[in-house]
């Protein structure tokens, strides 16, 4: 299949998870990505393993100048910038009387900062293009309704869901458009640190809260990295340029809104 064939992705946070489950499945459908992570050494490991069509750049969304250079970096790698998939995120979670300010402006200045100024920094490459584009921000189910430890991050997928909508609104008359996912719950080393942390507040042992969180799951298991590839591919695909705004549940049934 090559659905986004001569197509040129950047996806920040790609290092692992679920942005190298899309570098591949991108690469797979004939694009070529750029691995932009904080972890280069990671990135570049991943990249190295993919062969010609992926390129490893360092990342820190928190940081104008990286952004800035990320930018460039990929152009003169692969000449442009059709997709951007706003991947990088941390999660956080405290009760609402341990949250602190610290904890609060890393999480804002990476979730929320970091997609909306890398968005900016796209958008401007592909309006000077004049090509249009397609950028993809991750939301989350998180997004949707608040959580009674997780107020933090919840807020900041809420805040990517509202980014969307705007970004989407203003950009279309360039031919860009914006969309998110909203994933439910994705096994990995985010759910690793999720995991620990109800294990710590909620006093269950290591693994419970994996199990129980999957169990609830309308489909019946937690979801996987891949499940979220086909609706990142259709989203950056030409058979999307009517979708305008909108965030995706694919979440195995969790929410309907
Ligand atoms: N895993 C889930 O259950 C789940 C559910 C809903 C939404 N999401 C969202 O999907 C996206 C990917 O999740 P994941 O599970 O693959 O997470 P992950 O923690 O496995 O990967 C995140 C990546 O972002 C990178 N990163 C962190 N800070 C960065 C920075 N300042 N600059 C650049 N890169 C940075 C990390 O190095 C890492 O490679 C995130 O936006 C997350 O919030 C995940």
């Amino acid at each position: 299949m090559t659905r986004l064939n001569g197509k040129t992705a950047l996806i920040t946070g790609a290092a692992r998870g679920i942005g190298l489950a899309f570098a591949k499945a991108y690469i797979r459908e004939g694009a070529r990505v750029v691995l932009a992570d904080i972890d280069v050494l990671r990135a570049q490991s991943e990249a190295a393993n993919l062969g010609e069509a992926a390129f490893a750049v360092q990342m820190d969304v928190t940081c104008q100048q990286s952004i800035d250079a990320a930018v460039a970096a990929s152009v003169a790698q692969f000449g442009q910038i059709d997709i951007l998939i706003n991947n990088a995120a941390i999660f956080t979670a405290a009760p609402i009387v341990e949250i602190t300010r610290a904890d609060y402006a890393r999480c804002f200045d990476i979730n929320v900062s970091g997609t909306l100024f890398t968005l900016q920094a796209v958008a401007e490459h592909m309006i000077a293009r004049g090509g249009g584009g397609k950028i993809i921000n991750m939301a989350s189910q998180a997004g949707r309704r608040g959580e009674a430890l997780v107020a933090v991050y919840c807020a900041s997928k809420a805040a990517i869901i509202s980014l969307t909508q705007s970004a989407g609104l203003d950009l279309i008359k360039h031919g860009i458009n914006v969309n998110a996912i909203a994933p439910g719950v994705v096994d990995g080393e985010h759910w690793d640190g999720v995991d620990a942390f109800f294990a710590k507040y909620e006093g269950k042992a290591p693994g419970q809260k994996k199990r129980e969180v999957g169990a609830g799951v309308p489909f019946g298991r937690m979801g996987r990295a891949e499940d979220l590839t086909g609706m990142a591919v259709f989203l950056a695909s030409a058979e999307a340029d009517y979708i305008v705004a909108q965030t995706y549940n694919v979440d195995g049934g969790q929410w309907m809104s």
